[in-house]
């Protein structure tokens, strides 16, 4: 299924959680955005812009942890909770806001670099 756009909001719906597989990245496109969204072992959810800062690779195909994740074309970690680099200072990748409702996980399309909207909204 294709996100779709929330006009009130201007969120986007994703896909049911039970949709993604733990540790492992999921791109979705929207628009002209790569969206690499990420479940953790512990139920968290992160979305992440899908093109490593460093030389563009697809970190919509990392895998992570609890905390970081490991971009797949050349190793470089970085935090799911802010994108940035754990090896080098010099790159962050973009973060985006998500939020579940009804089981469904949805993301803004502001930026940030330290929020986590991933438990239930009402
Ligand atoms: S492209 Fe991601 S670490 Fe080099």
């Amino acid at each position: 299924m294709e996100p779709q756009e929330n006009k009130r909001t201007g969120s986007y719906l994703l896909c049911p959680i039970d949709e993604l597989v733990a540790c492992v990245g999921r791109t979705f496109k929207i628009g002209k955005l790569n969206i690499a969204l990420f479940k953790t072992r512990s139920g968290k959810i992160w979305a992440l812009d899908a093109r490593c800062p460093h030389r563009g690779g697809p970190l919509g195909e990392a895998l992570c942890d609890d905390q970081v994740l490991i971009c797949p074309l050349h190793g470089y970690v970085f935090s799911l909770e802010t994108g940035q680099c754990l090896i080098s200072d010099k790159y962050q990748a973009t973060t985006y806001p998500t939020f579940i409702t009804g089981g469904w996980i949805s993301i803004e399309l502001s930026p940030t670099s330290s929020r986590s909207l991933s438990q239930e909204v009402p």
